[in-house]
């Protein structure tokens, strides 16, 4: 608990592009949470070099990651907005949990595997012990809630082994975490091929909108979405690409599904496209925006980096200290 309320944390890595499904799926619904939680949002860029980053690149990208963040509605003086690499105590805890954790469990992680197979040329042990990592990120602020997507279940899992393990060694020190299945965010799937989630590293970049995507984009993106052979806008299994879409729009305009079916009976794809496109703009260009304008007065932003880092690390090292002294570290003098 922090100031009464339970505490919520997440991050997104500061890889690749984020895309809509990003947003609809995840960051929308992050942006009220801090009304009923303490809510800490990661840059995780520790995470990001298990891949190799080109450096210049790699900064640049974490600090529009953590702009967009704000661009897309997250209050950074509501929510802690900052990057995981500020705070040394991360690492620090990752390393002790590391040696809390067995070889055997990370040898289940399905997501280790499915790197190791698509980076085969860089099976680097961080990528081995990504998920303590991970679980030193949420443990570190004694955090209740995750709210993590399907893909991250089993490194929630291996996070609450990890913090039981050390509990009942020495006693009540992490607060044991659960995931946060609050409103339902939209899932979004790629435009191209609708059995896949919309990602970010996807090779194909029609299947995805990207956040930065200008508007001449959507629309081309949207139009080249894949529909399938009747013309009716209706959402069922048997009509993935139509559904997606529809998911999409209703998510976008706030109407429900039921609503922007109705809006468009007897329609056909040709109106439909461009109002979904429309919709998806509509939300894009007010954040592209913002986004120029928070990028463009450092002062403000380097200030709110500075802050967040400040509130971060404090929580973090009370955590942190207690740890040290729990496993016996011999004490710093000051
Ligand atoms: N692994 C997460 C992802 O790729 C990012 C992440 C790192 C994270 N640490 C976290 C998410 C802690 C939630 C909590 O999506």
């Amino acid at each position: 608990m922090i100031n009464d309320k339970k505490v919520l944390y997440s991050g997104m890595q500061a890889t690749g592009n984020l895309t809509l499904g990003n947003y609809l799926g995840a960051l929308k619904n992050w942006i009220t949470l801090n009304e009923e939680y303490e809510c800490f949002f990661g840059v995780m860029d520790l995470h990001s070099i298990t891949i190799r980053q080109q450096p210049a690149d790699f900064r640049k990208r974490a600090r529009n990651l953590l702009a967009l963040y704000i661009a897309a509605g997250l209050d950074p003086v509501k929510n802690c907005i900052y990057y995981q690499s500020h705070v040394s105590a991360h690492a620090e805890l990752g390393w002790i949990l590391n040696c809390f954790t067995y070889m055997g469990e990370l040898n289940r992680m399905t997501q280790f595997k499915d790197k190791a197979a698509k980076h085969s040329d860089n099976i680097n042990a961080g990528l081995y012990t990504y998920p303590v990592l991970m679980a030193a990120d949420i443990l570190l602020y004694q955090s209740d809630y995750v709210p993590v997507g399907k893909d991250q279940q089993q490194h929630l899992e291996i996070t609450r082994d990890i913090a039981q393990r050390f509990n009942s060694i020495y006693g009540d020190v992490f607060t044991i975490p659960e995931g946060y299945y609050g409103k339902r965010g939209a899932k979004v799937m790629s435009l191209q091929d609708p059995s896949k989630k919309m990602s970010k590293s996807d090779e194909n970049p029609n299947g995805s909108i990207y956040l930065m995507d200008d508007s001449d984009t959507v629309l081309r993106k949207c139009k080249r979405a894949v529909t399938d052979s009747d013309s009716e806008i209706r959402y069922s299994e048997d009509k993935p690409g139509v559904s997606n879409l529809l998911e999409i729009y209703s998510a976008c305009t706030g109407k429900s599904i039921e609503e922007s079916e109705k809006e468009f009976d007897g329609k056909g794809y040709g109106e439909f496209k461009p109002a979904v496109a429309e919709a998806v703009n509509a939300i894009l260009e007010p954040m592209h925006k913002e986004f120029e304008r928070i990028l463009k007065d450092k002062a403000y932003l380097d200030g709110i980096i500075k802050e967040n880092d400040d509130k971060a690390r404090y929580f973090a090292n009370k955590t942190l200290r207690k740890v040290r002294k729990k496993v016996g570290f011999t004490d710093i003098p000051h």
